[in-house]
C-alpha cells in the first residue's frame, strides 16, 4: 500500500515537473529585421558546474552547448543543414546566444536549458521580418514624345510583394495609396507633377512591420527626358557633316556635268557619231549621281531616326 502511494507520488511529481518544463516557463517574444544581429539574453550568471544547452525549432535541434565544469563550448554548425553556420556566438559567462545576420529561416522557438543545482529553461519566440525592397520611381516613357504637356508622368513600382501598401507622399501628406494582400508580380502607383514643381515627393512601401522610402528627384527624372526629345550635340554635328558632304558631292557633280556640257558644245561642230558617244557619257554620269545622292539622304534620315 505504502509502496503504491509512493509510486503514485513519484508519478505525479514527474508529471508536474514535466508540465513545468514544457509549459511552465515563460515565452519571450522577439521581433527583428532580416540582416540584424539578435542576442537572446539569459539574465543569469553561469555557475561553475552549470551545463547549458540551446535548442531550436520543433525538432529541438541542439545548436549550442556550454559545459562550465569541463570548460567546454560547443557550437554545432552542421545542425539543420548548416542553417546556423558562422552565425552563432555564445557568451561563456552568461550563456547568451547571438545570431548574426539573421534570416527568415531563423524564425522559430529557441529554448535554453540550464542544468545546475536545479534545472531551469527559458524560451524565446523569434520572428524575423523580411526587408521590403526599395520602390523604384520611373518616368512613363510615352510622355517623352509629347512635348505639348508641361506635366511629367511618373510611376512608382515594386516587384514580388504581398501584404503591402504603396503610397505617394507630398511632404508629409498622403496623396494616394494602394494596398494589396495577395502576391503581386508588379505593383505600381502613378503620379503627375509639373516640371517646375519644387515640393518634395516620396514613394513609400510598407507592411505592418517595416517600410521603405524612395524620394523623387524631379530634376533628374523629368528633365533628362525633355533633353533627349531634342537632338544631342553629337547628333547635330554628325548630321551637319553629312549634309555638308552631300552638298559638296552634288556641287562637284554639277561642276563636272557643266564642264562636260561645255566641252560638248565646243565639239558640236564635229561628227554626229561622236556626239552620240558623248551624250551617252553624260547620261551615265547622271545615273551615277542620283543613287549616290539618295544614299546620302538615307544617312541623314538614319541619323534623325536613331536619336
Ligand atoms: C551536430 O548536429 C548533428 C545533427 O543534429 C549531429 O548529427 C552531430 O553529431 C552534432 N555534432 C556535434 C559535435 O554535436
Ligand atoms: C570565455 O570568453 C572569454 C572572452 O570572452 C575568453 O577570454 C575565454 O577564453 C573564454 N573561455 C572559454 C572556455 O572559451
Ligand atoms: C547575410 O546573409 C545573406 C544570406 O544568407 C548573405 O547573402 C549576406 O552576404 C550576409 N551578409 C553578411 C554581412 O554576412
Ligand atoms: C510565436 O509567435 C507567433 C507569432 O509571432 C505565434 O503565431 C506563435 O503561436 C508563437 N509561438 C509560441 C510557442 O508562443
Ligand atoms: C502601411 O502603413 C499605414 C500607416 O502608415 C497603415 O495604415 C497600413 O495598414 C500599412 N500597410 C500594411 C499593408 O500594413
Ligand atoms: C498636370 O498635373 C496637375 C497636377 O500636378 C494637374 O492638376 C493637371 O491637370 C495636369 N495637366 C495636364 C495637362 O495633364
Ligand atoms: C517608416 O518606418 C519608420 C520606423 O521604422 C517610421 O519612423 C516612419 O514613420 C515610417 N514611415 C511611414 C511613412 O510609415
Ligand atoms: C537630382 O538630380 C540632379 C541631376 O541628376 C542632381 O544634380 C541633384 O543633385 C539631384 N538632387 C538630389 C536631391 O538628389
Amino acid at each position: 500500500m505504502m509502496k503504491k502511494m509512493f509510486l503514485m507520488f513519484v508519478y505525479l511529481s514527474l508529471c508536474f515537473c514535466c508540465l513545468m518544463g514544457v509549459f511552465g516557463d515563460e515565452v519571450k517574444s522577439v521581433s527583428v529585421m532580416e540582416g540584424d544581429s539578435l542576442t537572446l539574453y539569459t539574465d543569469t550568471k553561469l555557475q561553475t558546474d552549470d551545463v547549458i544547452m540551446w535548442r531550436f525549432g520543433p525538432e529541438e535541434a541542439r545548436i549550442a552547448k556550454i559545459n562550465k565544469e569541463k570548460n567546454k563550448i560547443l557550437i554545432n554548425d552542421t545542425v539543420l543543414d548548416g542553417r546556423f553556420r558562422d552565425r552563432l556566438q555564445l557568451n561563456n559567462q552568461t550563456g547568451d546566444l547571438t545570431i548574426t545576420n539573421i534570416t527568415t529561416q531563423h524564425t522559430g522557438l529557441y529554448q535554453i536549458i540550464i542544468k545546475g543545482n536545479r534545472e531551469t529553461s527559458y524560451r524565446f519566440n523569434v520572428s524575423v521580418n523580411a526587408r521590403l525592397p526599395v520602390p523604384v520611381i520611373s518616368r512613363v516613357s510615352s510622355q517623352c514624345s509629347s512635348s505639348s504637356s508641361s506635366n511629367c508622368s511618373l510611376l512608382c513600382s515594386v516587384l514580388n510583394v504581398r501584404d503591402v501598401s504603396l503610397s505617394w507622399y507630398k511632404g508629409n501628406s498622403l496623396l494616394s495609396i494602394i494596398s494589396v494582400s495577395d502576391l503581386n508580380i508588379r505593383l505600381s502607383l502613378p503620379l503627375e507633377v509639373e516640371y517646375q514643381d519644387t515640393n518634395t515627393y516620396s514613394c513609400v512601401l510598407n507592411n505592418t512591420n517595416t517600410n521603405q522610402t524612395q524620394h523623387l528627384n524631379i530634376t533628374h527624372l523629368c528633365q533628362t527626358c525633355s533633353h533627349t526629345t531634342g537632338l544631342t550635340f553629337v547628333h547635330k554635328v554628325v548630321i551637319c557633316c553629312v549634309a555638308v558632304g552631300c552638298l559638296m558631292i552634288v556641287a562637284l557633280i554639277l561642276i563636272f556635268w557643266s564642264y562636260r556640257k561645255y566641252t560638248n558644245t565646243q565639239k558640236h561642230v564635229q561628227t554626229s557619231e561622236q556626239e552620240i558617244t558623248y551624250a551617252e557619257a553624260t547620261f551615265h554620269q547622271k545615273q551615277r549621281c542620283k543613287p549616290r545622292a539618295s544614299v546620302e539622304t538615307n544617312v541623314v534620315y538614319a541619323g534623325v531616326m536613331r536619336r
